[in-house]
Order: C-alpha cells, then structure tokens, then sequence
C-alpha cells in the first residue's frame, strides 16, 4: 500500500473517531491579521488589521487542544492543523515559535504564505522542522497579472526566494516541506493556468492547487467562463501530468451545503481566539462583523472542547445536515442551501 493511500485510509478513521468522541478533527488557526500587501480580492482590504495570535496566547490554547483530544496520543500525525486566516503569517514575529512549538508534538502543519517574507534563515527553520506543506499564493504567470493581483509583490522577487528555499531543501536533503502553488482562478488570470506548470518547474515546486473565490468584493472575479474555465483546467491536466507536477483542482462550481465537511469536522479560531467554522465567512468586506455576531464562543476563555460541543455549535451543525445555511454561511459561494 503507498504512503498516500494508508495516510488516506488512517485519516479517514481518524476523522469518524473524533466525531464519536465529540472533537473536530481539523483545525485552522489565523496567526496574524497584518499583512505586507493589497491583494485586489482579499478581506484584509477592509479589516482594521494588526492583530497577531502570539506565542503566550497560542501555547494554552495548542496545549488544551493536545489534551482534550484523546486521539492526539495515538495519531499525532493524523492530526491535521492550518496555519492560515487572514494576513500573513510570516508577519507575526512568534509565527515560526508557534510552528516548532507544534511539531514538537508531532502534528501536521500545513499554511499558505504570499512568499513575500521567506528568507534563507526562515526556510531554514521551516525546512528543518519538517513542517508538512506550504502554499505559495501566486495568482499569475506573469509579472504583469501576478502583480496586477498581488498588489505591494514582486514577481522576480518571490520566484528568487521560491527558488532559493528549493535549494536549501535539496542541499539539506529534506523532502519537506512539500511546497505548492496556491492559484486563485478569476477572469483575470485563468488564461495563465498552463504556463503556471511552467512556473511550477522553474521555481521547484512539486505541485498546483486551483481554487476560486469564496467571496465576491469583486463581481470580476465570479465572471470568469466555465467552458474556458474546463478546457484550460484540461490543458492543465495533461501538461503537469508530462512534467510530473500534482494537481489539485478545487472547487468550480456551489455544491449543495449537506457536503460541507467543514462545517462538520472543522473549527477556525481567529488570532482574537473567536471560533468560527471556517475562514470562508469573510464575505464582501463583513469578516470583522460576522466574527463578533455569530463566532461560537473564544477559546480564551473556553475550553475548545466545550465549545465544541456547545448547544449553539450544535445547532449550527445541524442545520448544516438539514441542508439549511446557518446565519454564518449565508455569503458563502461555494455551498448553497437546499432549505430555507
Ligand atoms: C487570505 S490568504 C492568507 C495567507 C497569505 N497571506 C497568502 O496570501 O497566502 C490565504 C489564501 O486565501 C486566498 N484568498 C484571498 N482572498 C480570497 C477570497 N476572497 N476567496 C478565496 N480565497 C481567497 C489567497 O489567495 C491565499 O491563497
Ligand atoms: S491574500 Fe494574503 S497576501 Fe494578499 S492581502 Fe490577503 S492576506 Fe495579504
Ligand atoms: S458553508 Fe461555506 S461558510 Fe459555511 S462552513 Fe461551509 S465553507 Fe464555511
């Protein structure tokens, strides 16, 4: 059996154990709402960004968790955490502590990062703790749309330092972390989709990840045709599977809100330590709003697992199952309600 398919399999496990023993088997942390750029579609262009989750504040909360979860013992590994919300996280200066903090208890870790900030000796550490995944945010092939997008980026720049942490990986022999292109399909830059296996190639990474919009600040980005959309997605396939680069094409198009596993297994806390379900609530410039009206209690000041399985987080899921979008979910673009 391959590593990916027993990884698989123990997941899976995993996932339904934590559900008998009333946990969640998936959880985001947003270490930092301060970021270095302007990306046209991203919340943080309307919050009153600044705060980071640090080292004091995380350890208690990573420590609970560790404790009341009865799998952490037994499946370590299976236990899987995202580094991510809103900002970025090579902005909070405990952000690598956090990281080494939690692989020392020997969990998965994956973030996202605008590749921005990497620096020879942040890779290094990130190399070095074998942190698991990390996703570079490049929405464009070329300096032209990358830039249009990613406002306050460079494109040489971020390929240079991209490049500079393929280096050090082989030079340190490490095959981790698995580094992959986080790419956010828009009318804007779909056209680009086959020569970022291209870029893949150039700058060393081992993989692509297609996603689309959650929310819609900018109509422009919703417009993008799904015909064109499906046969670039197609080009895209056959080029990376001749370069040997993994591609992962998420969601194109609403799924019924039945099939939202994260509602169901997964928990986000902000770097204030409100839980939500998830960081996709950020709707058309109301995140900071929707965060203080329906989060579901913070872990500050409430064991994770309580609120967990508070009757408000119930409720919330159970509407999920009946198929009826909870408050919380109503801006979402990538689930729709079948009940109202
Ligand atoms: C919010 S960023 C935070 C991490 C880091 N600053 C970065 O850019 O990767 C996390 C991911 O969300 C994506 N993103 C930004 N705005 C989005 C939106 N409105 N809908 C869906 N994803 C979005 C980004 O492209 C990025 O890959
Ligand atoms: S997508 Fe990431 S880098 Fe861009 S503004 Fe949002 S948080 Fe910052
Ligand atoms: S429906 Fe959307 S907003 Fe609600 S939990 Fe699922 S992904 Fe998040």
């Amino acid at each position: 059996m391959e590593i990916g398919e027993a990884r698989r399999i123990a997941t899976k496990i995993y996932v339904g154990l934590a559900r008998v023993l009333k946990f969640p088997s998936f959880i985001q942390f947003e270490p930092s709402k301060k970021c270095n750029l302007q990306c046209e579609m991203c919340e943080y262009n309307k919050i009153s960004g600044g705060k980071v989750m640090n080292f004091k504040e995380f350890k208690p909360i990573f420590k609970d968790i560790i404790k009341a979860n009865p799998l952490s013992k037994i499946f370590p590994k299976i236990m899987l955490f995202d580094i991510t919300g809103i900002g970025e996280g090579l902005m909070n200066p405990d952000f690598l502590k956090i990281l080494r903090y939690m692989k020392s208890k020997g969990v998965t870790i994956t973030f996202a990062t605008n590749a921005t900030l990497l620096t020879k000796s942040n890779s290094k550490m990130l190399i070095e703790n074998n942190i698991d995944i990390v996703f570079l945010s490049i929405d464009g092939a070329t300096k032209k749309t990358y830039e249009k997008i990613r406002k306050g980026a460079k494109f040489d720049h971020i390929k240079k330092k991209i490049k500079e942490f393929s280096l050090l990986k082989r030079q340190l022999k490490k095959n981790k972390p698995k580094l992959m292109i986080r790419f956010l399909a828009s009318s804007f830059n779909i056209e680009e989709m086959p020569l970022m296996v291209d870029l893949a190639e150039e700058i060393g990474v081992q993989g692509i990840s297609i996603t689309n919009m959650n929310t819609a600040p900018g109509e422009e980005y919703l417009k993008a045709d799904k015909k064109r959309f499906d046969e670039l997605v197609n080009i895209v396939k056959k080029k990376a599977k001749e370069k040997n680069i993994q591609l992962d094409v998420g969601f194109t198009k609403r799924r019924p809100i039945t099939a939202c596993k994260r509602a169901l297994n997964s928990m986000y806390v902000s770097c204030e330590g409100f839980v939500l379900p998830c960081c996709f609530i950020n709707q058309g410039g109301r995140y900071e709003e929707i965060t203080k009206k329906y989060n579901f209690g913070n872990v500050n000041k409430i064991n994770i697992k309580d609120i967990w399985n508070s009757q408000k987080y119930k409720k919330f899921r159970n509407q999920i199952r009946k198929g009826i979008a909870p408050p919380v979910c109503q801006g979402c673009y990538l689930f729709y309600p079948i009940k109202k």
